[in-house]
């Protein structure tokens, strides 16, 4: 049996980027405190109870500088400052105190591969061919008037846009409101990493990096190879992943480690999406990124064989003294469990919850997965998000999982006394917190409990995995063991009853399930589990 081993042995290496549960708040949507319809820092700091309540050790905010909005705040004009529509450094100043006093870590998103175009860096870089900060950007002349090479942006046009000032093209990888800085250029990383250092002191626990990936390209600009793939034609090969940025996240770790207890984790960005090689090289064998995405498992089908290859590969790749985390959703995708619950039925949900809170790794949950909102319908003409604008109805764009939070069945789900700048699905009249709340048995109480549970088992934080039952018959199954404790998780994906007959010497008792009436003893892991459910077992004795 294979067996991945983890190296924390005792309790007091308890740490909150390992061992915790992170979620991710997209600020836009969480809690409008001043009714402009967005929500705001004061939001987060009113329903702080909440985030307490629920039992997670940590906060990544999505973007909250100073942005014209053009990508919802991927898109940074002042890296310094707050922006007005979420509040001011002193809201957040406030709401770190009262993470920092609940023991709640604040991890900040950090957009180092470009800026806004309206950023003054690049207002003065473009100004001119002969500024202070010409180079600061990547501009090159085009060639017999066409860009100087083949490179697309995720938007699947040109990644370059002609500047008429400069009468030259700069390269943007994303919108062209968000041109590529020039990692190159020393001035560049200098004061990225004083900006860093500002943040750092000012107390915030680590960063969440924007596609950190993207940071070095060819230096040469040297075309992508063609390919056949759908959606994109050419293979992605000079224009990310250069090998300086394997230098640069072992800088940023350097810089890190001068502070007590921060961390980093990294988006990684591939096409197609998901390549768990990628983003463990990241990790630079524990010298670079404490934490990698990848999103391998967001694109799996409600299937047991193929979750379980996808969670063993990612776990393949993981080097040796360093950790993997999971997620199942994100501001950038489609709400994962959503995609295969039926109406009224949150099994799927409570299943891929205790996926996620018992793997070995550490869990980020999305804000609203917790009450299992769905992916809401938008309509064109409400379409914020550019790529919905650009792609659709091809792709709708990711506004459908950026709605805003339902917490009660009053008007705009209880989020803003006015219209929300994104529309609230019709289901927040049921699906909303304050019913959850009152509803012993609902998934936030199951979350909840599984948090807590999390909390409790040092098996399920330190300890090591094991698979058992690899996907077979809809079944995925592994144990989770540390010092004196061993746990067993068996997952049914089937929608029907399915009975597991695994030999393995002990006894086991229910701690956790899925189904409320499960309360049983087990000997030899025999057992009949219900459609979709998902189970603890704690082994009490061997046979
Ligand atoms: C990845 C972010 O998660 C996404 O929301 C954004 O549009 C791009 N990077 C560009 O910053």
């Amino acid at each position: 049996m294979t067996s991945i081993q983890q190296h924390n042995k005792h309790p007091h290496d308890y740490l909150w980027w390992k061992h915790g549960v992170i979620y991710q708040i997209y600020p836009r949507s969480f809690y409008d405190a001043n009714d402009d319809g967005i929500g705001d820092l004061p939001g987060i700091i009113k329903k702080f109870d909440y985030l307490i309540d629920l039992g997670i050790d940590a906060i990544w905010l999505s973007p909250i500088n100073t942005s014209p909005m053009y990508d919802c705040g991927y898109d940074v004009s002042d890296y310094y400052s707050i922006d007005p529509i979420f509040g001011t450094l002193k809201d957040f100043k406030e709401l770190l105190a009262i993470a920092h006093s609940n023991n709640i870590h604040i991890i900040m998103d950090m957009v180092l591969n470009h800026t806004s175009q309206l950023h003054p860096w690049f207002v003065e870089s473009s100004s001119s061919r002969y500024n202070m900060k010409n180079d600061w950007y990547i501009w090159h002349d085009g060639f017999n008037g066409k860009p100087p090479n083949n490179w697309k942006s995720a938007y699947l046009s040109s990644a370059w846009e002609k500047n008429e000032m400069r009468r030259q093209y700069y390269l943007h990888s994303f919108l062209k409101e968000q041109p590529d800085l020039n990692w190159h250029n020393q001035q560049v990383k200098h004061a990225m990493f004083d900006m860093m250092q500002y943040w750092l002191d000012l107390g915030v626990d680590g960063f969440r990096f924007d596609v950190i990936n993207y940071c070095y390209k060819d230096k040469n600009l040297r075309n992508n190879p063609f390919s056949f793939k759908p959606f994109n034609d050419q293979i992605e090969k000079y224009n990310k992943n250069g090998l300086e940025s394997y230098i640069l996240v072992q800088e940023i770790r350097k810089l890190i480690d001068k502070y007590d207890n921060r961390m980093t984790v990294g988006e990684v960005f591939s096409y197609p999406p998901g390549n768990p090689a990628l983003s463990a090289s990241y990790l630079c064998k524990g010298k670079g990124l404490h934490l990698a995405f990848d999103f391998s498992l967001l694109y799996q089908p409600f299937d047991s064989h193929k979750i379980y290859r996808c969670i063993k590969n990612w776990y393949n790749h993981i080097p040796e003294h360093c950790w993997p985390c999971n997620v199942l959703s994100n501001h950038d995708q489609q709400r994962y469990a959503d995609k295969f619950s039926q109406e009224d039925n949150d099994s799927i949900k409570r299943l891929m919850a205790l996926l996620l809170l018992t793997l070995w790794g550490t869990p980020f949950i999305y804000y609203g997965e917790e009450i299992g909102m769905k992916n809401t319908s938008i309509p064109l003409h409400k379409i914020v998000d550019p790529a919905g604008k650009r792609f659709w109805p091809i792709y709708k764009g990711r506004d459908c999982a950026r709605t805003p939070m339902q917490w009660s069945d009053e008007a705009n789900a209880g989020f803003s006394h006015t219209m929300c700048w994104l529309p609230i699905d019709s289901n927040y009249r049921t699906i909303n917190v304050k019913h959850q709340l009152k509803d012993r048995y609902s998934l936030l109480n199951y979350y909840k409990d599984l948090i807590r549970l999390r909390k409790n088992h040092y098996a399920l934080t330190h300890g090591s995995w094991e698979p058992l039952i690899k996907g077979k018959n809809g079944i995925i199954a592994y144990i989770r063991k540390a010092d004196s404790e061993t746990l067993c998780m068996l997952l049914n994906f089937n929608d029907h009853a399915t009975h597991i007959h695994h030999h393995y010497e002990a006894q086991w008792k229910v701690l956790f399930s899925t189904h409320r009436s499960r309360f049983e003893h087990f000997a030899d892991l025999r057992i009949d589990c219900y459609p979709f459910e998902a189970t603890i077992l704690q082994k009490i004795g061997d046979l």
